[in-house]
Parts: structure tokens; C-alpha cells; sequence
């Protein structure tokens, strides 16, 4: 079996962030997002992986290298994003005439997939495509089953949905995906739709079955999205501590990373410290994810995403904060005293 990881398009809903960092590269629980997709594809037997890269492509071919993997890996250009089926039309060589897995590489779920990979192999359909219930169907390719729990339809994005059953962006399919992506024409928003292509094999008669994921899932398209991926996942992390602890007291449970030092400080799990992070003078309450060589002082940080290389000095209290990399974060320090602010395009500050 081989796996179609998607890592391209603009990201447009995570600006300022995206402008210069590849959405799929978002750290969650300081591990990019990408790296859960392909994990989980490995586990559920990928040999094999393509991966579609777009804007940022050498962004992430770098990080994806940055590491070893249990399984082959290819990268594969997309110029624009002109959707999700068409992924599969520039992967044609690359997919061959094997069953595949498609994962969109901003989403994350809990426990993978290895059990939903085990049932497309066993009951061998068409395309076997992940559900999951929603309180807000319109924002999701959704599913119409009938009383057996086949799919009997799906549309993108509806105004008017038949079920609350949303597409989560994972799929199982055989080559004959290949022909219905080539059969579709664009959508309203100029995208070969992938629900148009799956709708297309029921159209012609293949069986298309559907799998319910039952643990959580996200897809983090937006920053609230991150935060609460970001919390699910650290509520599962086991603790463990390598840093030096100097008159601070950890509760909970921590990861704090080699070479960080925590001075006067208090740490309340769950949550993560990079490697070589200064703490001092300072409070990490859970839900926080705090990335390599960042240094707190002074303040006080809980429900965040902080990435690498962060300096945030008397800064009173952060919460439900995406940091990007490397941003300086400092009190005033001088008159006239107020707020001085040097940010990236479609920033939002809250005060
Ligand atoms: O997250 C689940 C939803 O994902 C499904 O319910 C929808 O049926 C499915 O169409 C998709 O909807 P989105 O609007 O969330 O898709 P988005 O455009 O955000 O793209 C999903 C991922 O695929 C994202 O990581 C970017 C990447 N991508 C997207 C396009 C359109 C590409 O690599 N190339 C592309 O051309």
C-alpha cells in the first residue's frame, strides 16, 4: 500500500503564520502536524509515501529530511492548488496501480488509523472514507448513508447538509480513483473537488464504504484549531523531564526537553518545553507547548503555541496565544509608556 500525504495549498486562514511557514509545519505539541500524518500512514502499512508540496516546498522537503522514516518517500510539486483530486491526477506515476491512502497533512486524530486500514483491506471497496459527527456540517465535505450505513451521497461544503456526518480528510482508495478524478470537471471554486470524484465511482456503480472515526479529530485549518489539537494531544503525553530545575516546582505532567533550565519558576502540566529554553521568574500553565531555544522571563503563559526561538520578557499574562517563530515579545520599559507594536500582515492582537 502506498500513501498521498498532502502538504500544499496557501494556508490562507492561519496568516500571519502561513506567510512565511507552510501550514502543515505548524508544530502541535512541538512536533509539525505533518509528522502525526506520516506516522500514522506508516503504521497502517504505507511502504510508499508521496508527498505534495506547493508554496513552501522546500520548506518542508527540509523538515520531512530532517528525519529518518520507516518508509520510502517522494516528493511531489503542485504549481497551484487546483484541489484535491488533482493531487491524484499529478501523482499518477507515482501511485501506479496500488491501493493508496490519502491524509490531508493538517489533519490530526487520535489513535491513527491502522484499525480503518484493516477494514479496507479486509471488505476491499472502492474508496473507504473516514466520517465523523459534527456539530457544524457546512464547513466539511458531507456524507448521505443509508439505512445500512453505506454512502449513498456526498457534497462539498452544503448549505444545506444531509447529515452531520463530515468528511474527515483521510481516505482509502483503489487505482479506480484515478479515472473518476480524470472524469470530474472544477467546482464552484475552481477545484476538482475529491467528493466530486468519490460521488462519481458511486455514480458508476463502485462500492464506496464509509468507517466512524470514534476518538477526536481536527483539521487545523485555524488558529482555535491548533489550540485544540494542541490541548488534546498533550492531555495524552506521558511526562518526562530532562531538564535543570533551579528552586522551581513542576507539577503535573511536563515534558521539559535536554538543556532547558527552569530558574524560579512554576510549571503545571499538562504541557511541553523545547530543548534549550530559559525559564526564569516565570509560570507555564497547562495546555502550553513552548518550542526549542525559546526564553521566558517574567511571565506568565498558559493555553499557547510557542514556537522556536521566542523571547518573551515581563509580558503579564499570555493565553490562548499561536506565536510564531522567533517574534520578541518585551515590556515598554520607557515613556511615553503604552503599546508598540511591529507585526507581520493579517496579525490579531487582542489587549
Ligand atoms: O478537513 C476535512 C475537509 O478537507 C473535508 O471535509 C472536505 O471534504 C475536503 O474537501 C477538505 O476541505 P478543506 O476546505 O479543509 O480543504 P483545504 O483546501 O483546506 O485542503 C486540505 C489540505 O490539502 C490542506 O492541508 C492543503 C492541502 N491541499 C489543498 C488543495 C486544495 C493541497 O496540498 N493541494 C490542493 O490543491
Amino acid at each position: 500500500m502506498k500513501a498521498l500525504i498532502l502538504s500544499g495549498g496557501h494556508g490562507t486562514r492561519l496568516r500571519p503564520i502561513t506567510h512565511s511557514q507552510q501550514k502543515q509545519l505548524i508544530p502541535i505539541a512541538n512536533k509539525p502536524v505533518l509528522f502525526y500524518a506520516i506516522e500514522d500512514v506508516i503504521e497502517a502499512g504505507a511502504e510508499e509515501i508521496g508527498i505534495i508540496v506547493g508554496p513552501n516546498k522546500d520548506q518542508v522537503m527540509e523538515t520531512v529530511e530532517s528525519r529518518e522514516w520507516d518508509a520510502k518517500i517522494e516528493f511531489i510539486v503542485q504549481g497551484e492548488p487546483a484541489g484535491l483530486a488533482h493531487t491524484i491526477l499529478i501523482s499518477e506515476d507515482f501511485l501506479g496501480d496500488d491501493d493508496f491512502i490519502m491524509y490531508l497533512g493538517d489533519n490530526v486524530i487520535k489513535g491513527g488509523i491502522l484499525k480503518h486500514s484493516i477494514k479496507f483491506r479486509e471488505s476491499g471497496p472502492d474508496s473507504l472514507v473516514l466520517l465523523t459527527e459534527v456539530e457544524d456540517p457546512q464547513r466539511f465535505g458531507v456524507a448521505d448513508l443509508d439505512e445500512t450505513g453505506r454512502v449513498k451521497r456526498l457534497v462539498e461544503k452544503p448549505k444545506v447538509p444531509p447529515s452531520n456526518y463530515a468528511l474527515v480528510g483521510i481516505y482509502f482508495f483503489k487505482p479506480s480513483i484515478i479515472e473518476a478524478c480524470k472524469s470530474i470537471k472544477p467546482s464552484w471554486r475552481n477545484e476538482l473537488e475529491i467528493t466530486d470524484a468519490i460521488q462519481w465511482l458511486l455514480d458508476c456503480g463502485h462500492r464506496v464504504e464509509a468507517s466512524i472515526v470514534d476518538g477526536w479529530w481536527k483539521d487545523t485549518g485555524k488558529a482555535e484549531d491548533i489550540l485544540e489539537a494542541n490541548r488534546l494531544i498533550l492531555d495524552e503525553m506521558k511526562p518526562k523531564n530532562e531538564g535543570v530545575l533551579k528552586g522551581s516546582r513542576v507539577f503535573g505532567r511536563a515534558v521539559i526537553g535536554k538543556g532547558s533550565v527552569i530558574d524560579n519558576s512554576e510549571i503545571k502540566g499538562p504541557c511541553i518545553l523545547g530543548e534549550g529554553c530559559k525559564i526564569v521568574d516565570s509560570y507555564i500553565g497547562p495546555y502550553t507547548s513552548i518550542n526549542d531555544n525559546c526564553t521566558i522571563e517574567g511571565t506568565e503563559i498558559e493555553d499557547s503555541v510557542i514556537m522556536e526561538g521566542c523571547s518573551i520578557s515581563n509580558a503579564g499574562r499570555i493565553m490562548e496565544s499561536l506565536i510564531g517563530k522567533n517574534v520578541n515579545i518585551s515590556e515598554n520599559g520607557r515613556r511615553p509608556s503604552g503599546h508598540r507594536f511591529i507585526t507581520g500582515d493579517s496579525s490579531e492582537i487582542m489587549l
